[in-house]
């Protein structure tokens, strides 16, 4: 499995049968590999570090050792639904780290993105390696490399970098079960794996989380206010039938107060910003326009819901030249 290279004949997973197929033959590959060892994984939440992880509960079960570690950048709901799907449903060896504190504390000040995304990265691994330290026997590590990330590391366009720089003296085998896979290819062995689809057909997340959504220094309290009025733009594009067709969507809450009133007493409150984009290729994005309908109604939930804000606005701007993100 190490190394493996896709076959240039291999048939695109597109149906139930396929992937079936697929995850008889990677089962019986990790076991060979595996024998009575023990595997590590850091489980995102993600639809790579997912599928690995159902994959690997599959082929070994108590063997394998998840840790989740919470940034405090997650989502609204994500540390719960981890714990959730794989430890009570899935039965899986689960460490939940919430090391919430200690990446903001690190952050606190902070305002250049890429110390950011620096701080975020190196944190984590410290954090994930000090977790596999207090483990015995560890000798493989899983990963949720796929095809695209060897392509492009062998294009040099990205170093692949899923091994995440752990210190030099932890040395595992590495364990990549989808690594031949490309990413609809992964979904279809996911959902045949008993994951759920929210979290299978779930949009892009950036690796810093809504550290990179709360532009400059990230604050608790305006951070909280990324995650709810995130989490009301998702429950608002499901019910109306966006989630899965528009590519990406978030919120922002920029670093700047503006004045307004509200029950006939001055705020002075920060505005938050809507995003929602479609893509192929993440090279070039257009904008999804909402119907008049639902702009007014996340206006009046955001601004009635979420502590701190006191306008709504809309980013209705392609990429180039706005990239998808704010930093
Ligand atoms: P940009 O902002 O570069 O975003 O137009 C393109 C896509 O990449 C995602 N993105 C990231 N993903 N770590 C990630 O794992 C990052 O630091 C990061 N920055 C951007 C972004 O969400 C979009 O899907």
């Amino acid at each position: 499995m190490i190394n493996e290279r896709r076959p240039d004949d291999m048939k695109r997973i597109t149906t139930p049968e396929l992937a079936d197929a697929f995850i008889e033959e990677q089962i019986a590959a990790l076991r060979a590999q595996i024998g009575d060892k023990k595997v590590l994984l850091a489980l995102s939440g993600g639809v790579d570090s997912s599928v690995v992880a159902a994959m690997l509960i599959k082929a070994v079960g108590q063997q394998l050792v998840c840790v989740h570690v919470n940034h405090g950048l997650l989502r609204k709901g994500e540390p719960e639904q981890v714990i959730s799907v794989f430890r009570d449903q899935m039965k899986a060896n689960l460490i939940y780290v919430d090391a919430t504190d200690r990446f903001l504390d690190k952050l606190e000040g902070v305002t250049d993105p890429e110390t950011k995304r620096k701080i975020i990265g190196g944190e984590f691994i410290e954090v994930f390696a000090e977790e596999a330290r207090k483990l015995d026997g560890i000798e493989f590590l899983a990963q949720g490399t796929i095809w695209p990330d060897i392509l492009e590391s062998e294009a040099g366009i990205k170093a692949h970098h899923n091994a995440g720089g752990l210190p030099d003296d932890m040395k595992f085998e590495l364990v990549e079960p989808v690594r031949i896979l490309f990413k609809d290819e992964v979904r279809v062995v996911g959902e045949r794996l008993g994951l759920p689809a929210g979290m299978v057909y779930r949009q892009p997340f950036p690796g810093p989380g809504l550290g990179v959504r709360c532009p400059g220094a990230i604050t608790r309290d305006r951070l909280e206010a990324v995650r709810e009025s995130d989490a009301i733009l998702r429950e608002e594009f499901s019910k109306n039938g966006l989630e899965g067709k528009v590519w990406q969507y978030f919120t922002v809450v920029p670093d700047f107060k503006s004045t307004g009133v509200k029950d006939g007493k001055r705020t002075f409150d920060w505005p938050c910003i809507i995003r929602a984009i479609n893509t192929t290729d993440v090279m070039e994005v257009t904008v999804e326009h909402l119907s008049d309908e639902l702009i007014d109604h996340l206006v009046k939930r955001i601004i009635s819901e979420v502590p701190g804000i006191n306008r709504v606005l809309f980013d209705y701007t392609p990429k180039p030249p706005a990239t998808v993100e704010y930093e």
